[in-house]
């Protein structure tokens, strides 16, 4: 990874391929995950460490001409940094043994066998992921992020509130799912307003740490999301910047008291959005046209295949029912150049990718059974680093559709 991608979003998107779903390869997975976080400290020192030999290798005439503090980035802020951040990474991990949740890795391997320095055999990209998670972590629950945050939530919250309005009577009872949830705060926010919310996520990283945030993180905790950066800073203090989350209680959005017996009105699936609600999908079956409204965010270019999501969010939905969505349209399978015979094989997902233009996407949306009722555009960041020399802003485009025709 590009460290001034900071507030770049592939990174985070890209789950490792797991081609084998037999239950041996995804304990496995959840494993390799509770490693990366585990070894955290130790990867985060080792890159440091790189960096220092190379400094440390310049002539002596080339080192007269560096400020001192160069050759010395240890600097105690960055230290008790990447200590933060490892006690971060390693409450996800106790959380996830206590939890009993995935596959059983609280049962099978014990905590103490895994050392916090063995990366044998981990991908550094894998490595790389703790801290995409520790950027999420900025961007869904620091008071920081909070103007970030409404760029993209407040329009969809107004849209969800203006075509499904809450009422006394239909309170905790509308069903909406959030594909691509990251660490759920926005599908949070929308149970807070007093809808029944089903979170989903495919990856594991984003899945222990939201288990994690959610559920047991009792006090707030400072991170450093950008210690170690050294790719457009422009003060070396900047990268050492650190934020507490979470900025609220999150038991407080999602266990509303006046949800009496409607609890739990807060739900996670784990799992490949198209695999678990998709029509060919063993739950498939049980989805149809059980859901009133289905919000995506930042999501729908993480597809392969757009027209995927587009059925299968057809799929879900009620007669009636509203799709909200905001975000660009990155295309994180698609390649730029074209596969020659010298190719390295890659994810097959690169292979599938097809990347619609949004004007495309909205007649794909009216010729598969959805009126549009809405549409604008949006200004965003994305785990912007204010201070980073690098500022992407998306224009992110925003639909509100509603389905009209019956399943075929
Ligand atoms: C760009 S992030 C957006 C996260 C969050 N919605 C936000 O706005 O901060 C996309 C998220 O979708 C998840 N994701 C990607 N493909 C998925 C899939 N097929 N099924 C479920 N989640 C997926 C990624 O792991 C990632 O957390």
């Amino acid at each position: 990874m590009n460290e001034g991608d900071t507030e770049g979003i592939e990174n985070e998107v890209i789950e490792e391929n797991i081609n084998d779903s037999s239950e041996d390869a995804e304990t496995l997975h959840w494993i390799a995950v509770i490693r990366c976080f585990m070894c955290y400290k130790y990867y985060s020192n080792q890159l440091f460490d790189y960096k220092k030999s190379r400094m440390e290798s310049l002539s002596v005439d080339y080192k007269k001409l560096l400020p001192k503090s160069v050759l010395n980035p240890f600097s105690h802020h960055a230290i008790l940094g990447m200590e933060c951040n490892h006690y971060f990474c390693e409450a996800i991990v106790r959380c996830q043994y206590l939890s009993l949740l995935g596959p059983p890795v609280s049962t099978s391997v014990s905590l103490e066998g895994i050392s916090d320095r063995d990366i044998t055999g981990i991908p550094v990209s894998m490595l790389e992921r703790c801290k995409a998670v520790l950027h999420s972590a900025y961007r869904e629950w620091s008071k920081e992020a909070e103007e970030e945050r409404n760029q993209c939530h407040t329009p969809i919250l107004q849209q969800l509130a203006k075509w499904l309005p809450i009422t006394s009577k239909n309170k905790y009872k509308l069903r909406v799912s959030v594909p691509g949830s990251g660490l759920a705060r926005l599908a949070a926010e929308i149970c807070s307003r007093g809808y029944r919310v089903q979170a989903n996520e495919y990856s594991v990283f984003m899945l222990m740490a939201s288990n994690y945030i959610l559920n047991n993180c009792h006090r707030q905790q400072e991170i450093y999301p950008w210690v170690g950066s050294t790719v457009n800073v422009k003060r070396v203090e900047d990268a050492n910047q650190s934020v507490l989350v979470p900025d609220i209680n999150p038991g407080e959005l999602i266990y509303p008291h006046d949800a009496g017996d409607l609890n739990p009105v807060f739900s996670v699936a784990a799992g490949d959005f198209v695999q678990l609600y998709g029509p060919a999908s063993p739950c498939g079956s049980w989805h149809k046209g059980k859901w009133s409204a289905v919000v995506t965010c930042f999501f729908i270019d993480t597809a392969p295949n757009v027209i995927d999501y587009v059925k299968t969010i057809h799929h879900m939905l009620e007669d009636g029912g509203i799709w909200v969505n905001l975000g660009p349209l990155q295309y994180h399978w698609a390649s730029e150049v074209a596969p020659t015979s010298a190719s390295e094989s890659s994810d097959s997902r690169y292979e599938r990718s097809i990347e619609l233009s949004f004007e495309d996407i909205l007649e794909v949306l009216q010729n598969a059974g959805f009126e549009l009722l809405e549409q604008s555009w949006h200004q965003c960041s994305y785990a912007l680093d204010r201070n980073c020399m690098r500022q992407t802003i998306y224009n992110c485009g925003l639909f509100t559709v509603r389905k009209i025709k019956h399943d075929p």
